[in-house]
């Protein structure tokens, strides 16, 4: 079975949809650590539930930011986890994990990248007009969701109506990155 550590800074709603998806036999993984950069993000109390530990640091207690990953790099070591899904998890990977876990980092964003990188990308897609964005799972790199395409879905804009554009994200979000991690782990996707 493959150990996986889900990164989340806030609700964790992804991390709760690929557990499920665990849960019901469409994902064979197994979430070995929750690891968020917000001790109390209430991606915590969905790990509680499913009784999956959690490691909440915050990057502000180390001296360094490559002293906070390495904090994480032993741990996830010390749990035999392979691969790092980052759901949510709004801070930019560097050197210390992206050599620990090279390209066995993946990332999932709001928008169809190249278009709208970084916070708020269902504003930025709101605020640009658009009709039609979308879900991108990626490998992640140093840059800002910049690394390698994964998988892409397209979701219609609610023109007018952010909840409902954003309810739609989700719904994509939760279905396209389960079947891009079984991809992955089942060596169905090359690793870059
Ligand atoms: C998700 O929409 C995810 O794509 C986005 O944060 C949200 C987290 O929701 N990530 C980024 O914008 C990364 N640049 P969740 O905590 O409910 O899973």
């Amino acid at each position: 079975m493959t150990n996986i550590a889900v990164f989340a800074s806030g609700s964790g709603s992804n991390f709760e949809a690929i557990q499920q998806s665990i849960e019901r036999g469409e994902l064979q993984a197994n979430i070995a650590l929750v690891v968020t950069d917000k001790p109390g993000a209430y991606v915590e109390t969905r790990a509680a539930k499913f009784n999956i530990p959690v490691l909440a640091l915050s990057p502000k207690s180390f001296d360094t930011k490559a002293a906070y990953e390495q904090a994480i790099v032993d741990e996830l070591r010390a749990r035999d986890i392979e691969w790092v899904v980052l759901a949510g998890y709004m801070r930019l990977v560097s050197e210390t994990l992206l050599t620990a876990y090279a390209s066995k980092i993946v990332n999932i964003h709001p928008s169809l990248l190249p278009s709208f990188p970084g916070k708020d990308a269902i504003g930025q897609a709101l605020a640009h007009g658009v009709k039609v964005t979308g879900v991108t799972v990626h490998f992640v790199d140093e840059g800002m969701d910049t690394g390698p395409i994964i998988a892409q879905t397209a979701v219609d804009v609610v023109e007018g109506d952010r909840a409902q554009t954003e309810a739609a994200i989700h719904k994509a979000e939760h279905a396209l990155y389960t079947v891009a991690l079984q991809q992955l782990f089942a060596g169905k996707v090359e690793a870059k």
